[in-house]
């Protein structure tokens, strides 16, 4: 594990980076939940999906029956990658932005070995960069709400949009579609 950190740590441009946090919840544990890359309220708080994003998410993990202390919740990339942009005043603001190809790819070491350790019996991936990083998929709106079996993890997946999306898309058949695919989880957690 030690070399695996000191590989991330020289690969990786600190000015990039706001801080990052590892996965939260049981291990090991039926349900595991993989999200992007923490923001900045995960990062202060030390756990994946507490920020906006996170209270959406919950919300609807509440509504099929479930809490946070039944499931695994973990992200892609564990760093919270920021970008900076400099003012007409000289302030600088910080915001998010989503994870390079790259940075992902430190993270694959990790993530695999926190998978096995977890032993779900299905992983929900939440939005496109954990669809891409896990299974052979190239967009969310292919395959969400349907439970897959994936041979290369020998994993039950069940594709969903990302939370912040229903931020983005204020679309009602959006919602709509969105909540039915909770549902849909729901009842395929009764099915493995
Ligand atoms: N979005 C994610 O993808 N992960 C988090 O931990 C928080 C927000």
């Amino acid at each position: 594990m030690k070399l695996k950190i000191k590989n991330i740590s020289e690969n990786y441009n600190p000015e990039e980076i706001g801080g990052w946090i590892t996965g939260d919840g049981p291990v090991p544990c039926d349900i595991l939940f993989v999200g992007e890359a923490p923001g900045k309220t995960e990062v202060e708080q030390g756990k994946p999906f507490v920020g906006m994003a996170g209270e959406t998410f919950e919300g609807y993990l509440n509504l099929i029956g479930l809490s946070r202390d039944k499931v695994r919740i973990t992200n892609t990339c564990f760093f919270r990658p920021i970008k900076k942009k400099v003012g007409k005043t000289g302030k600088i603001s910080i915001s998010n932005r989503p994870p390079k190809t790259s940075e992902v790819n430190l993270f694959k070491e990790v993530l695999d070995e926190e998978i096995s350790l977890v032993n779900p019996k299905i992983i929900i991936t939440l939005g496109n960069v954990p669809l891409k990083r896990l299974t052979e998929f190239q967009s969310i709106g292919e395959c969400h709400g349907k439970l897959f079996f994936n041979e290369t993890l020998n994993k039950n997946i069940f594709p969903m949009y990302h939370p912040s999306s229903l931020t983005y898309n204020r679309d009602p058949n959006f919602k709509i579609a969105y909540e039915e695919d909770w549902l849909k989880l729901k009842e395929a957690l009764k099915t493995i």
